[in-house]
């Protein structure tokens, strides 16, 4: 059974990858799981200087998920090389870089730095705000999406996945915005804007007000979007967003994704990632499918 994920010129052996920011390094889970099964793994984000990102709590549960407003805190892209990258660099595994920046020079700053070392491919966060031009994310506007995409490409040859706010009007217009800026994936979706109200005390939990919702409240909205992008685009789709199960991941895959991505669910399980991989096999050997593009396309 071929369960190869293609991208550019690269191959992921599968298509179970963890998401950013929902794994640390890896070497948090190295104990846990055997890294060498993961499709790819997505590291948190990576800023030019280290973060040390929003106010606690910064991290509450809601009713079918939880709702984050991290803050982009990382150790920024030097400590990242020094510190991180050796263990990551062994790893058997796919590794790709979750890019974040206020501003394109940083993005691709950040890039730049990192096109020296080795990695598998790089994931850009569109999802922060862009300083220099009114503070509106990156990744609301098909403009912004398709020149920072377009500078980045002109800086690596690597695999460059795109990663999708689902807070926005219109997703496959900006997925349609990446892919002509030289994406060689996106990633769909990203966490969903959300606001929990403590009513006895009378104010936001969390302290900056919103945050980003994210687990299984969110699948729909995932799938949803990923059908609607795989009807746009032509490049493979990483389909994220509230996989709890085999089942989630069976979902993005016959919406139209190439692979998925799974964040929330390791918190609760950390071995989530191995079940959902048995569990696309065992799914494809019951249907008497061999490979995962005879997934896509069922649902019309
Ligand atoms: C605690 C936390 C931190 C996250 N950090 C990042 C990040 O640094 N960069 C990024 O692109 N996405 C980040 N995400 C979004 C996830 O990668 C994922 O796209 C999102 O949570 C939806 O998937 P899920 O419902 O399976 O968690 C984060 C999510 C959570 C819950």
């Amino acid at each position: 059974m071929d369960l190869t994920v293609r991208v550019r010129d690269k191959i992921l052996t599968n298509p179970v990858a963890v998401a950013s920011g929902t794994f640390g390094y890896g070497s948090e889970y190295e104990q846990l799981i055997p890294l060498a099964r993961l499709g790819a793994l997505f590291t948190k984000a990576i800023t030019l200087e280290p973060r040390v990102g929003n106010e606690v709590p910064r991290i509450v549960e809601t009713p079918s998920g939880m709702l984050n407003s991290i803050g982009l805190a990382n150790v920024g892209v030097q400590r990242f090389i020094a510190e991180k990258l050796p263990f990551l660099s062994r790893l058997p595994c796919a590794v790709v870089a979750n890019v974040a920046g206020s501003s394109v020079d940083e993005y691709l700053e950040v890039v730049r730095r990192l096109e020296e070392h080795p990695l598998w491919g790089y994931e850009l966060n569109l999802s922060c705000p862009n300083v220099k031009e009114g503070c509106l994310a990156f990744g609301t506007s098909p403009r912004q999406v398709e020149s920072l995409t377009q500078v980045v490409r002109k800086a690596t040859d690597r695999p460059l996945i795109v990663k999708l706010t689902p807070n926005v009007t219109e997703i496959a217009t900006i997925a349609l915005a990446a892919e002509a800026g030289g994406a060689d994936a996106v990633t769909c979706i990203n966490t969903v804007v959300g606001m929990i109200i403590d009513v006895k005390r009378r104010r936001t939990v969390l302290p900056g007000g919103t945050g980003g919702l994210s687990g299984p409240a969110i699948l729909p909205i995932g799938v949803a979007a990923t059908y609607k992008v795989a009807r746009a685009v032509k490049i493979p789709i990483f389909g994220s967003g509230g996989i709890m199960d085999t089942e989630g991941a069976l979902q993005y895959l016959l919406a139209g994704a190439s692979a998925i991505q799974i964040g929330t669910a390791n918190f609760a399980d950390p071995s989530i990632s191995q079940r959902v991989l048995d569990g696309i096999a065992a799914y494809l050997a019951e249907n008497g499918l061999s490979c995962l593009a005879e997934l896509r396309g069922f649902i019309a």
